[in-house]
Formats: C-alpha cells, sequence, structure tokens
C-alpha cells in the first residue's frame, strides 16, 4: 500500500536521456552515493528512527550539540495516512496523495462492499444527481457520455469506481473495512485506529494523519416517533433501501419532502397497484430543474436524456465539448445571488418557483398553498424533483399533512387520531448532517469529538478543529455548497490536505492543530456572513443542525461564500493558524528542536539518486516546469498575462 516514490512516467517517456549524458554526473555525485546518505527511508514507520528524527518526542539523548541532518533538504521522511471512505472525497485523496507525496504510506477504509459513497447506498428508485453531472465530476476526469442531464445513482457509482480504477486509487483501498475507533497519541504524535473487517474481527492501525472522508450526508437519521419499531410491516430509510422489495399493489406511507422523498414518490406512484400516504409536515419549494439554464442555452428543453446525436456530437468535437463544459460550470457560479436575501435573483426565483409550482399543481390547485412556503427558495436545498408533483396530485397518492402522532403494528396515526394502515413505511426522513461520526474519535487528552461537537459542529475552513491534531476532513461541517459544483469543492479540499500532509513529513511535524482563536473566527465569520442569506428563514433544512442531528439556529451545513470563494479561501494554507510540535533529534542533541532541520544536508534528492538523470537536475528548464509552475513572461508588459487576469496571484 505505499505510494513508492518514483519520477512520473510521463517525464521519462516524454523526455528521455541520452545514453551517455549521465556520465558527468554520475561521476559528480559518485562520492556521495557511496556515503550512502540516510535517503534509504523506505522502511515502515512504526516506531523507528528516521532521517535522524525520532518518533517519540520524549527521547533523551546525552550530548547538547546540534547536529546537521544527514538528508537532502526534501526530507521526505516516512509518513502514513489513513483516510476513512472511498466515496468522491476518498477517491480524490486516493489519487492526489500518491500523485503529489512520496514515502507516503496510504490506506483507504471503506465499509461498504464497493467504492462510490453516497452513491454506492442510495439505491432507491429515481436517486439521481439534482445538478448537471457534468458540473458534478471530477474537473479531471470529464465523462462526455453522461446518459442524463442528471445521471442515476448507477452512474456516478460506475464513474467514480471507475475514476479510483483509471488513477489507481483502488490500489489503497480496503473495503469492507470499518472504521470504529481513532485516538491521538500525544507522546508518540500517531492516530490509533481500531478497524472491523470483513470477518467481523477488529484490528489495530497507525498513522501520523487521519483524513475523515466519512461522508457528510452517510449516517442516516430515522425519525424520531413513537412506536416506530412497533410497526409490523416492511420498513426502509431512503440510504438503506431494500431493492428485493415488491411495492406491487402494496400500501406505502412515505416520510418526508426532502430531495429523497421527492424523487422517492413518482417512482413509487407509478408502480401498478400502489397506493402512497404521503406525510409531508412542512412547505417546501419545488425548483425548476437547476442547470436549466444551460440546458435551455444548448437547446436541450427539458428532457433529462440526452439523444444519440448530442452525445456523438460531443463524442467528436472537443470544441463543442469544452464549450458545454464551461457553459454548465459558468452556468453554476452564476447564481449565487440567489442564496442572497432580497437579490434581484431571489426575487426571480422565487416568481419562477410559484409560476412553475402552480401549472405543475393545476389538477389540485389547493395544493399549491398547503406547500408554499413562507421562507424564501433555498433555505431548504433546492430541490427540482421532476414528476414529483405531478405524482402528488394522482389519484393513488394521499397527501398528508397532519403530523404523526405515533406508529403502531398496521400504521400511522397522525394528530387527528386516523390511522393510516400501510404495508410498507419508507423514511425519507434524512441524515446525522454536521455531527460528530458515530464511531469514537478522541484527540488530545482524550477528548472525544462527539463532546466537542455537542452543541455545534465548530470547525476551521470546514477541514480541521481544534484539539484533533493531524485530523482534516473531506467535506467537513460547513463544507457543502447550497448552489455550483461540490466536487470542485472536494478537490480544493483534498489538495489542501496534501499540503498539509507535506509540511507535515517534510518540517518534521509531530502535531499539527489548529488554534482555537481560528475556529473561534471561521465561526464567527459563518454566522456573521450567514445572516444576510436565505439560510437563515425560517425553515427546517439540514444545513442548519446542531452537534446531534436537532435543529439549530447556526448554519453547520454550508461553506460561507460561492464555490468560487471556496476555492480560493483553501487554495494556499495559512499556516500561521495552526499550532505545532516536532520530533525530537536522535543525532546527538538533548538541546532544543531546530524547526529548520529540514534544510538537511545542503543536497537535493535530485542530485542523491542511485542513477542521476539530466532532467532531474535541471528540471526547471523543462517545458512542463516552465509553462504550469513559472509560466513565460509576457514581452512587455507580464501583468497582462491572461493567466492572472482570470485569476488574480495570491501568496
Ligand atoms: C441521495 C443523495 C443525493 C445527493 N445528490 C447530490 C447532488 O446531486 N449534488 C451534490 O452536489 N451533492 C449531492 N449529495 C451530497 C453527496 O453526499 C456529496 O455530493 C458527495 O457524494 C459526498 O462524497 P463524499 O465522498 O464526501 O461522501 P460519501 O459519498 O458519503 O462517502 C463517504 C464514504 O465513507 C464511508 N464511511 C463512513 N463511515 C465509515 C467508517 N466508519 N469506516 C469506513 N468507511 C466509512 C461510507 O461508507 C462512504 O462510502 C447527495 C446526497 C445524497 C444522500
Ligand atoms: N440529488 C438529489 O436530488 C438528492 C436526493 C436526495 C438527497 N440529496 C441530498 O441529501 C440531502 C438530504 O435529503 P433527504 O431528503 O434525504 O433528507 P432531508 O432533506 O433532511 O429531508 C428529511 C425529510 O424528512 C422529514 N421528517 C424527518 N423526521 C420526520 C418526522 N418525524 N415526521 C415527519 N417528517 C419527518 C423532514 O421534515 P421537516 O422538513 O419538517 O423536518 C424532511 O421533509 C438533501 O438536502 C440533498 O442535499 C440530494
Amino acid at each position: 500500500m505505499s505510494a513508492i516514490p518514483n519520477l512520473p512516467e510521463s517525464i521519462t517517456r516524454d523526455h528521455p536521456l541520452p545514453a551517455d549524458s549521465k556520465a558527468p554526473y554520475a561521476a559528480n555525485v559518485q562520492a556521495v552515493i557511496n556515503r550512502k546518505p540516510e535517503t534509504e527511508h523506505l522502511e515502515h514507520i512504526h516506531g523507528s528512527s528516521t532521517n535522524g528524527i525520532h518518533t517519540n518526542g520524549n527521547s533523551k539523548t546525552h550530548s547538547a550539540a546540534w547536529q546537521l541532518h544527514d538528508t537532502p533538504i526534501e526530507n521526505q521522511r516516512p509518513i502514513r495516512v489513513i483516510v476513512i471512505g472511498a466515496g468522491y472525497s476518498g477517491v480524490y485523496c486516493g489519487i492526489r496523495i500518491p500523485e503529489r507525496l512520496r514515502n507516503c504510506e496510504l490506506v483507504i477504509y471503506e465499509k461498504n462492499a464497493g467504492v462510490g459513497g453516497t452513491w454506492y447506498e442510495n439505491q432507491y428508485p429515481g436517486a439521481a444527481c439534482d445538478i448537471p453531472s457534468h458540473s458534478y465530476q471530477f474537473s479531471f476526469n470529464p465523462k462526455p457520455d453522461w446518459s442524463a442531464l442528471y445521471a442515476p445513482s448507477w452512474e456516478i457509482r460506475d464513474y467514480i469506481e471507475g475514476t479510483a480504477k483509471k488513477y489507481g486509487a483502488d490500489r489503497f483501498m480496503k473495503l469492507e473495512h470499518e472504521v470504529k475507533d481513532c485516538e491521538w497519541n500525544s507522546d508518540e504524535g500517531k492516530w490509533h485506529v481500531q478497524v472491523k473487517q470483513p470477518n467481523g474481527e477488529t484490528f489495530h492501525d497507525i498513522a501520523d494523519v487521519l483524513i475523515s472522508a466519512r461522508g457528510l450526508l452517510n449516517n442516516p437519521q430515522w425519525p424520531d416517533i413513537d412506536g416506530l419499531r412497533s410497526f409490523g410491516g416492511e420498513i426502509m430509510h431512503s440510504s438503506k433501501w431494500n431493492t428485493k422489495y415488491d411495492f406491487k399493489n402494496k400500501r406505502v406511507g412515505v416520510i418526508g419532502a426532502g430531495s429523497s422523498a421527492i424523487q422517492i414518490i413518482p417512482r413509487l406512484q407509478a408502480i401498478e397497484g400502489c397506493k402512497l400516504n404521503c406525510f409531508i409536515r412542512s412547505r417546501t419549494w419545488i425548483s425548476p430543474p437547476l442547470g436549466q439554464a444551460s440546458a435551455d442555452k444548448m437547446g436541450l428543453g427539458e428532457q433529462n436524456e440526452f439523444t444519440p446525436e448530442f452525445l456523438e456530437n460531443i463524442k467528436n468535437d472537443p470544441k463543442a465539448w469544452h464549450d458545454f463544459r464551461m457553459t454548465v460550470e459558468a452556468d453554476a457560479n452564476n447564481i449565487h445571488a440567489v442564496t442572497l436575501r432580497g437579490t434581484p435573483m431571489q426575487q426571480g426565483a422565487r416568481k419562477a418557483f410559484e409560476d412553475g409550482m402552480r401549472t405543475r399543481l393545476a389538477k389540485k390547485p389547493e395544493y399549491f398553498d398547503h406547500l408554499k412556503p413562507n421562507f424564501s427558495p433555498g433555505c431548504r436545498r433546492l430541490t427540482p424533483g421532476p414528476g414529483f408533483l405531478e405524482a402528488l396530485v394522482e389519484d393513488n397518492v394521499h397527501f398528508i399533512r397532519d403530523t404523526i402522532s405515533r406508529i403502531e403494528s398496521k400504521g400511522v396515526i397522525t394528530t387527528d387520531g386516523t390511522l393510516h394502515e400501510i404495508d410498507a413505511l419508507v423514511c425519507a426522513t434524512g441524515f446525522y448532517a454536521s455531527a460528530a461520526p458515530p464511531f469514537r474519535t478522541a484527540g488530545l487528552d482524550g477528548h472525544e469529538l462527539k463532546h466537542h461537537w455537542h452543541t455545534r459542529a465548530t470547525n476551521y475552513l470546514s477541514l480541521a478543529t481544534d484539539q484533533f491534531p493531524n485530523h482534516f476532513f473531506m467535506l467537513g461541517p460547513n463544507g457543502a455548497i447550497g448552489e455550483g459544483s461540490l466536487t470542485m469543492m472536494i478537490e480544493s479540499t483534498g489538495d489542501y490536505l496534501v499540503k498539509c500532509i507535506r509540511k507535515i513529513q517534510k518540517e518534521n511535524v509531530k502535531s499539527m492543530v489548529v488554534k482555537p482563536e481560528r475556529v473561534r473566527d471561521f465561526t464567527e465569520y459563518c454566522d456573521e456572513y450567514f445572516k444576510t442569506t436565505v439560510y437563515m428563514d425560517d425553515c427546517q433544512s439540514w444545513y442548519r443542525k446542531d452537534g446531534q442531528g436537532r435543529p439549530s439556529t447556526h448554519v453547520t451545513g454550508l461553506w460561507p461564500g460561492s464555490t468560487l470563494h471556496c476555492i480560493e479561501a483553501l487554495r494556499s494554507p495559512r499556516w500561521e493558524d495552526y499550532e505545532y510540535t516536532y520530533l525530537s533529534p536522535t543525532n546527538g542533541t538533548s538541546a532544543r528542536i531546530n524547526q529548520l532541520a529540514w534544510l538537511g544536508n545542503g543536497w537535493s534528492t535530485n542530485q542523491l539518486r542511485e542513477e542521476v538523470r539530466q532532467e532531474e537536475l535541471a528540471f526547471y528548464l523543462l517545458p512542463l516546469f516552465q509553462e504550469r509552475e513559472l509560466g513565460v513572461p509576457l514581452p512587455g508588459r507580464p501583468e497582462e498575462n491572461v493567466q492572472f487576469e482570470l485569476r488574480p496571484w495570491s501568496y
């Protein structure tokens, strides 16, 4: 499971070194190579002493003199990372960590038998994404042949799995391995993790860095209703669907009117002989399809599935394909104003939603008054729900607004005393979003995350929290988005975390933990930011939940800003927002730690390879680096470089 150091194949393939060009370099470095400096650091890390660094911070030695660490400046000391989860987030980690780090042992534990996370688990009828698929994929692996604008769940799962295989992330995955417990050991600077394997036994693993990519909507929340357990029929949560159950000729209760219920109801309604009781206690907006503007520009109308001609064109015409992607992405990033109260875009959305709902509910116009909320569109997750309103007005569907008082063996009893007899009950009742994981995570001094987040999942930039060193989150609290591409935010977070791991590795950092003051600052920022947004209207939403899955007055689900805002915020870590401890040197000093020990022995790794290659010694002249990293300045007026206009340079 090791991301072993090797030059990217592309360099050797694209720029082969002439046979005789190694000689001068080889001669110059031969003596150094013979010295066998501590570059042979590929052995397993547990408890070992490497690169002059001891992994036990309490070690005492006798000499007071500090000595250079005999290692090249890159200081690629061995490091081990555990990632929890193999959905979009975990797969991204499984691609970027081995790509950008060397000597990093990586393992991704996934409790399910397959890859895909949300899209592996949610197999209810009608499960599909609600933003255009082309804006819900990895930027580097675009799929030209999505079958539909809102691709079905199985297709997204296949795509994530295919991406994991294509880029080798599957090498690091251990499926059917469930993380049960995580504990930080301050003396060692390591996470101790208990993992349940397929045979049911639990084993113990250790890592320097722990990344939680366990999903923000992965822990199902069953409704808190008296008698739920006494129900005598078939019962299922939307994310734990019983695909074998035959709904034909059944009386079915569906609880909820969130995005899941809205996709489920039209499918069940269409099943022969199926009678639906829909328990919808709260009002909600049903939007036109998200991304409809892009669809309109491309002449797709309201059709969801692409025609063979459209797909053929996209496949054969790279420009058309690029333009298509640019349109979808730009449109998604152009509706941020809809999330702000009172903006013309928000007012326009309200009008459009009202008109659309009235039209779709024409068969039973009174339903519009039952459903129309007082809050602004967007306060809850916008739900396009193709076919939902149309299904709701059908004769085999009973729209029940009374709240549920209890459940008994035969069915559901509402507050008016009616027993609604049913054969099956579907709970589309959401998830414990923004709550601590269901397994124990203990940080400094055994402090548990579930206590830390008891009232609120306080965090720093969605990706860390105080008192939990070397622990990072992909799509943590405040990590999601109400509009725009979530996958770009996943990529931005992953890139940030790779930089953190590299810092920990390179600078001999034993622990890196965000300062409580910065968590406080981010929390304050969030609260102030959200004040003027529609998310603070009076609605029920998983965007506003406390640490235990209960409604909260604070927005804990969403990033405070747009997708583009998030990308820029995470572009370059503010290292000063963290506290650090460092590994003690063992090369003869009991004196203080030198934080610049990573400067090493004056050599760079490229000069110390067994077989030195020209490309390594003069890499900065390769077009690859000139173009990508350094950039070729525009003659005369370098400030007019379009790259810096599109994306202003930042520190
Ligand atoms: C039905 C549904 C539809 C959605 N549709 C959209 C959409 O259209 N657009 C959008 O932007 N977002 C959507 N979302 C949000 C969606 O969750 C994210 O977009 C994205 O898929 C999250 O990816 P992830 O990898 O972070 O988490 P997940 O996909 O949830 O993956 C987390 C993984 O971690 C694993 N895991 C959890 N705990 C453990 C453990 N203890 N040990 C080992 N493994 C563990 C899980 O099994 C899972 O595989 C939807 C969510 C749901 C529930
Ligand atoms: N791509 C998609 O289209 C899609 C599909 C599914 C999910 N998702 C994502 O996943 C998120 C969660 O969606 P979700 O629908 O699973 O959950 P949700 O949005 O949290 O909705 C849960 C629903 O269950 C209801 N509910 C909970 N307890 C209840 C009770 N005791 N009695 C009656 N009703 C009860 C809620 O009513 P109240 O509102 O009154 O609390 C709400 O309508 C979405 O917001 C979205 O981000 C996306």
